[in-house]
């Protein structure tokens, strides 16, 4: 990793996000923090993939993938969706429904189940722009990011 490119991490994991785990059929998922709400009507939010992401050719042919918000304690979830273990592994660590033709994990704290509207060549990502077709949401905390590092709401 260049200096230029560690600066660019540390300035940028200044800004705390969520933790979403994105799953597509298959099924496959990561852990992601790039994801964002984008528009109310129609109702859009966005993700960005890494380009060598295996999730994301399941997401170009599918056209479609849920948006799971991760809660406080599902820190070793993250973990094991953000490592290179096969997707098998992966989804054998948590249970999960389709709805909308998407996995969407039990006990997550939110999910948005989306259809790709458009996939965006962005440098080394491409930005999946989902319109959002379903969605639910629980009581309880979310799991935060900041600086690198799983941290939880502290009022
Ligand atoms: C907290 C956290 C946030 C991440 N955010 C993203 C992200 O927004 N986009 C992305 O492509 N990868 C992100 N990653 C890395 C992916 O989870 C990781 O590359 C994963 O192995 C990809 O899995 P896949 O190849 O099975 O799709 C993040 C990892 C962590 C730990």
């Amino acid at each position: 990793m260049t200096v230029e490119q560690r600066r660019f991490r540390d300035v940028v994991g200044t800004f705390p996000t969520g933790v979403t785990v994105v799953t597509a059929p298959g099924p496959a998922g990561l852990t992601t923090n790039a994801f964002t709400s984008v528009s109310l009507e129609p109702p859009l939010v966005l993700v960005c993939f890494d380009n060598t992401s295996r999730t994301l050719p399941a997401v170009r042919e599918c056209r479609r993938f849920a948006v799971n918000v991760l809660r406080a304690g599902q820190e070793e979830l993250a973990t094991l969706f953000a490592s290179k273990a096969v997707a098998e592994e992966k989804f054998a660590s948590v249970t999960h429904t389709v709805e909308h033709g998407v996995p969407v994990l039990d006990d997550a704290l939110a999910w948005m189940a989306c259809e790709v509207v458009d996939l965006v060549d962005a440098g080394d990502h491409t930005i999946g722009i989902g319109r959002v077709n379903a969605l639910e949401a629980s009581e309880g905390e979310p799991l935060l990011f900041v600086r690198g590092a799983y941290r939880t709401v502290a009022d």
